[in-house]
């Protein structure tokens, strides 16, 4: 170990992570070297020292709720949703467009011991959500006649898991080409009252995945700025994992977008109750900006119109659209993004309060000139998969999206009231509009639906 490595860890009075280094074989000394090199000390002790949750209580204090595209209610604004979505449309056909999963993320609510993606979650086949996303990336590409690029953010937590999951299922059914896995980074693991780093086992630093935002300089790492250049890509649409109705690389969206010339679109939908664990979209001096859920004062989460309607209602889907030089360009001033103060110790399993750090992607808006915020329908397009009982939980979102399959199949003229849960696979249809031209109306449908492809 470097002196000048030992004579910062005393500086920052974190010395203790080399107590019983002189037990640690070879192979150990240069892994644990290796994890404290990667961190930032100065950054992580101004990091300890400041960024309390009053900072952010006051931004909720100025925030009102923000100017946005609504759904369309008359016909002319279904028109120009019309013209949105071929714009999209056009878009995908030239291949601009690249579809972006975040799925570093450990899933510690939901009880699950493996990446998120792996859920068997739909409601008929049982397939995975990344085998479901695959299917939709699928659709929307060979509709438009191009496939897409499928940038999937992994984690040390969750990324060996998930490649193994991709090459045992032959990309399902992607080219491999088109699938790119990158992994982001970590932060370390603090004791709340000492201050101090985390070990898990001697000479083994406590990490957590450094929020989605670490997606940036996953991104530079990885190479893939220049490669989503050369592949000629402008738009790059993103979502969580954890949301298996979201209309992947929906053209409305993209259209949304590319008319107002805007450098980062996100979708919202209407918040349930003050109390669900959404960010809200808001307008703070005429930026865009998200406030998390656990950094906005519950009274002013709770305030309402004299209908009785939350103010701040506009719950961030994390949908978002991004320029692609956007992206890149943020990448060179990662430090204009600030990290967040997580309570970890759900992760660490301990009784002490445990914290750590995240950037979150969506800081970027008040740093892009041009923001758009557009609303989408709840019930469609919403359904994420959070606990693992009630609300959010796997047999809400599977009676969600049934629900949902049998509105659309309702709705093409079919016959539905005999049936049980419907299923239907993106490759079929990716919207009530598709499964029109599939469906003949007054078809019976009975018992178990599955309507996919061979
Ligand atoms: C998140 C949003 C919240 C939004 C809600 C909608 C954040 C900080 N909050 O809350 O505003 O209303 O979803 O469902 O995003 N992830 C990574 N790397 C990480 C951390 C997370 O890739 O380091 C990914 C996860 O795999 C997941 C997503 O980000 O896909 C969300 O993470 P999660 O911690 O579950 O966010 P929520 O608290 O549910």
């Amino acid at each position: 170990m470097s002196g000048d490595l030992r004579n910062q860890l005393e500086r920052y009075g974190q010395d203790h992570l080399l107590e019983g280094w002189d037990r640690l074989d070879v192979a150990a000394r240069a892994g644990l070297t290796a994890q404290l090199t990667e961190i930032d000390w100065d950054q992580l002790d101004r990091l300890l020292s400041g960024g309390t949750q009053e900072n952010s209580f006051a931004l909720a204090e100025q925030a009102t709720s923000p100017e946005l595209v609504r759904l369309p209610e008359t016909t002319s604004d279904q028109d120009l949703w019309d013209e949105a979505s071929e714009r999209g449309w056009s878009l995908l056909a030239a291949g601009r467009v690249a579809v972006l999963t975040v799925a570093g993320g450990l899933g510690t609510r939901l009880d699950f011991s493996h990446p998120k993606g792996l859920f068997p979650l739909m409601p008929v086949s049982e397939k995975s959500l990344f085998e479901h996303f695959a299917e939709s990336i699928r659709a929307r590409g060979n509709r438009a006649g191009r496939p897409l690029p499928w940038l999937v953010m992994t984690s040390d937590a969750t990324h060996e898991e998930t490649e193994s999951f991709f090459h045992e299922h032959d990309f399902f059914g992607i080219d491999p080409d088109d699938v790119w896995l990158f992994r982001q980074g970590n932060m370390p693991l603090v004791d709340a009252s000492s201050g101090r780093v985390l070990l898990t086992a001697p000479g083994q630093l406590a990490l957590k995945p450094d929020g989605h935002g670490g997606l940036l300089r996953a991104l530079e790492r990885a190479g893939l700025f220049q490669r989503l250049a050369e592949r000629g890509v402008e738009q790059v649409f993103s979502h969580q994992v954890d949301n298996p109705a979201v209309l992947v690389a929906d053209p409305a969206l993209l259209g949304w977008h590319d008319r107002h010339q805007s450098l980062l679109t996100t979708r919202v939908v209407p918040k349930r109750s003050a109390e669900e664990r959404m960010g809200v979209v808001v307008e703070i001096e005429e930026e865009v900006r998200i406030l998390e859920y656990f950094e906005l004062p519950p009274g002013r989460a709770a305030e309402v119109d004299d209908q009785g309607r939350l103010l701040l209602w506009a719950g961030n889907t994390a949908v978002h659209v991004f320029d692609r030089c956007f992206l890149e360009q943020s990448a060179s001033c990662i430090e204009a993004l600030p990290f967040h103060r997580i309570d970890a110790s759900r992760t660490v399993g301990t009784a002490e309060t445990t914290i750590g750090f995240e950037r979150f992607l969506f800081d970027l808006l008040p740093l892009a000139e041009v923001a758009l915020v557009v609303e989408s329908d709840r019930e469609t397009e919403f359904l994420p998969l959070k606990n693992i009982e009630g609300a959010d939980s796997p047999e809400r979102v599977r009676e969600g999206l049934v629900e949902r399959y049998r509105r659309w199949l309702a709705s093409t003229g079919a016959d539905v009231s005999a049936a049980g849960p419907v299923e239907i696979s993106p490759l079929f249809a990716q919207d009530a509009e598709e499964l029109a031209d599939r469906v003949v109306p007054g078809t019976r449908y009975e018992g178990t639906v599955l309507l996919t492809v061979d």
